[in-house]
């Protein structure tokens, strides 16, 4: 079941979300949290490092999974997700980094998927972070990928690319392919909480909430969650039902 929460605006939608992790984190310091990298959880991030700053909420415990990595870029380009992650969270929180995975690019595509699933099935995931493409994507299991698929290398939907564009000086630089946790990995998490943001997710999240359940929808598989949260702002929520 998809709870919705809808909250003004980007500010309120990352406070609200830092509340969710907060609680988990203090009444769990070994807690799992899967990740994900993207605009929406900047605002998050800021709010942990800032509670970590102020506060002293620990990580040291935690360990943390992402969902997913762009091929073909090196791990040290500032726009692949390793680079993200330390940047706008890892470098200003207090976990080890023997703790931290992410989907890794390799030589053998293969192995690196069996790698992560490896990783993946050692681990209960407490919580996992979600953002939504504007294709109703989450990690990067684009629109007729299975929803019990585990860790596999995809192709990019020229939307997406077009999406994440931004970062890049243009859109040649964007990456074709990307290495993501499947839906069935992401589904096998206890909690999950998803957050959406802005006029252009309206359409995604109203497919994932209000539509029928289909693989033309990714984050439609979230219906069948026993636990999903959707914290969204007004413009995003704009089409729901
Ligand atoms: C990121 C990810 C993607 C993003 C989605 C939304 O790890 O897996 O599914 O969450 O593309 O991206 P933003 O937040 O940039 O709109």
């Amino acid at each position: 079941m998809i709870k919705v929460v809808t909250v003004k605006d980007y500010d309120e939608m990352s406070a609200k979300a830092f509340e969710v992790i907060k609680e988990i984190v203090t009444a769990k310091p070994d807690c799992v949290l899967g990740l994900a990298t993207g605009s929406t959880p900047i605002g998050l991030y800021q709010n942990m490092v800032r509670d970590h700053e102020e506060n002293g909420t620990s990580y040291s415990n935690a360990r943390t999974v992402n969902l997913d990595e762009y091929l073909g870029l090196p791990k040290d380009h500032p726009e692949s997700y390793y680079s993200f992650m330390h940047r706008n969270l890892f470098s200003g929180l207090d976990i080890p980094e023997t703790s931290i995975s992410l989907p890794e690019d390799g030589e053998d595509k293969a192995a690196q998927c069996e790698k992560y699933d490896k990783i993946m099935d050692a681990v209960e995931v407490d919580v996992q972070l979600l953002g939504i493409g504007s294709n109703g994507h989450i990690g990067f299991n684009e629109p007729g990928t299975p929803f019990d698929s585990k860790t596999h290398v995809v192709d990019l939907n020229d939307s997406t690319r077009q999406d994440n564009a931004r970062f890049f000086d243009s859109i040649d630089e964007v990456p074709t392919q990307a290495i993501t946790m499947g839906i069935g990995t992401i589904m096998k998490a206890k909690k999950v909480l998803l957050v959406a943001s802005g006029a252009n997710k309206a359409d995604a999240v109203a497919a994932m909430v209000n539509g029928p359940k289909s693989e033309n929808t990714p984050a439609s598989a979230l219906q069948s969650h026993p636990d999903t949260i959707l914290i969204v702002d007004e413009a995003a929520a704009s089409k729901l039902a």
